[in-house]
């Protein structure tokens, strides 16, 4: 079992890294140590995710630095300014559609920004063999799937948009710095990602707020595009496994095993957020929208999440329906946070982005 005394998470004032913080200063965790978010708070980073946890840990078990993972001089700060023992590094562009529009950002992120980590960690850790750098990574790597089969961990790579290219050049530099190095790495490559605090540019939350205001649902192609969904917690407590109990130099594949085509998913989250916010089935239905396909949209991801159960003893806890209705619940009990998510440099990317079919 590995134990850590403090921890470096990147991009921890995104989504999955905001619940992954809190995720470890809860009480399911069993960490007691430090942890050090350091994020560059890019239009999806937002502080006031964790509100909470800095006034309720800020300066004894939680700190904040903000600072670009380009920025090796600023890395290497935090790695000698908190003594760093463990990396968990979730700091990355995101957005399928805006790497379609614009990749250099991902290319520069996922890319350089993963190897100036790798790069100090090496330095910083100098052979140690009690310190981890562990790699938060996507399904999106192994390609499109047909109807049947499913991504295991030795699926090979085969990338089909500048966000999933970036993810698998991360992951391969990742795997290179312990072949090369020894330095010692643990990575997850996991699926779609749902709950609280995602921001409204992700098909779920867009979905959710769009109801909510009567805006329109747009849906791509045929809307028979299919996806794995994973609750973020879920997804936290595994990586936790994979960082405290994983074999050095492996990967694990995390996922829900839960797989919806997207218009089925809007079909059950219209129900859910008709019973939640009180509203007609019927109006909801009616503000489905067709829009023109994202280009090269990949038909199916599955994940074979069976080695990580299997030696980890990790499953799900949450199984779908509730998790939707608890992120709906979130959504609508959280109205602030969304305002002042949308009130920064974020745009809605359906409001500018979106063309109907
Ligand atoms: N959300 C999913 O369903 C999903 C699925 C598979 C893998 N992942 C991976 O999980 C990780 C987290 O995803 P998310 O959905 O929480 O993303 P997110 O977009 O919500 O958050 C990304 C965070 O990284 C920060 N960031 C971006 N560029 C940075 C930089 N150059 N330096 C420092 N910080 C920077 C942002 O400010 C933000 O806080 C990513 O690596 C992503 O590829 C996500």
């Amino acid at each position: 079992m590995h134990k850590f005394s403090t921890i470096l998470v990147t991009g921890g004032a995104g989504f999955i890294g905001s619940n992954l913080i809190r995720y470890l200063l809860g009480e399911k965790s069993g960490f007691t140590g430090r942890l050090v978010n350091l994020d560059a708070l890019t239009y999806a980073g937002n502080p006031e995710s964790l509100a909470d946890i800095e006034q309720q840990h800020g300066g004894s078990r939680y700190f904040f630095v903000k600072a670009d993972i380009c920025d090796r001089p600023a890395v290497e700060k935090a790695f000698a300014d908190y003594a760093i023992d463990a990396v968990c590094h979730l700091a990355a562009e995101s957005h399928v559609d805006r790497s379609i529009l614009g990749p250099e950002a991902f290319i520069r992120t996922n890319v350089m920004g993963t190897f100036t980590l790798l790069d100090v960690a090496r330095n910083a850790w100098k052979g140690r063999d009690d310190v981890l750098f562990h790699h938060v990574s996507t399904d999106e790597v192994f390609g499109s799937l047909g109807d049947a089969g499913y991504f295991t961990e030795a699926t090979p790579y085969d990338p089909r948009s500048p966000y999933s290219a970036s993810k698998a050049s991360s992951d391969h530099l990742v795997q290179a710095y312990h072949h090369t190095y020894g330095l010692p790495i643990t990575l997850t490559n996991c699926s779609n990602n749902y709950g609280p605090y995602q921001f409204p540019e992700k098909l779920i939350p867009v979905m959710i707020l769009n109801m909510l205001e009567g805006k329109p649902l747009p849906v791509y192609g045929d809307g028979r595009n299919i996806r794995d969904w994973l609750y973020v917690e879920d997804h936290n407590a595994a990586v936790w496994a994979v960082m405290q109990k994983g074999a050095i130099g492996h990967t694990y594949n995390i996922g829900g095993e839960n797989e919806w085509e997207n218009i089925k998913l809007l079909d059950r989250l219209i129900e859910i957020v008709a019973e939640e916010a009180g509203k007609s089935v019927g109006q909801l239905r009616a503000l489905i929208s067709y829009v023109k396909d994202r280009p090269g949209h990949d038909r199916r991801y599955a994940i074979d999440c069976s080695k990580i159960k299997a030696e980890l003893g990790w499953k799900q806890s949450v199984d779908y329906d509730g998790g939707l209705r608890r992120t709906v619940r979130w959504y609508l009990d959280n109205p602030r946070w969304i305002e002042r998510v949308r009130s920064g440099e974020y745009r809605s990317w359906m409001d500018t982005n979106y063309s109907k079919r």
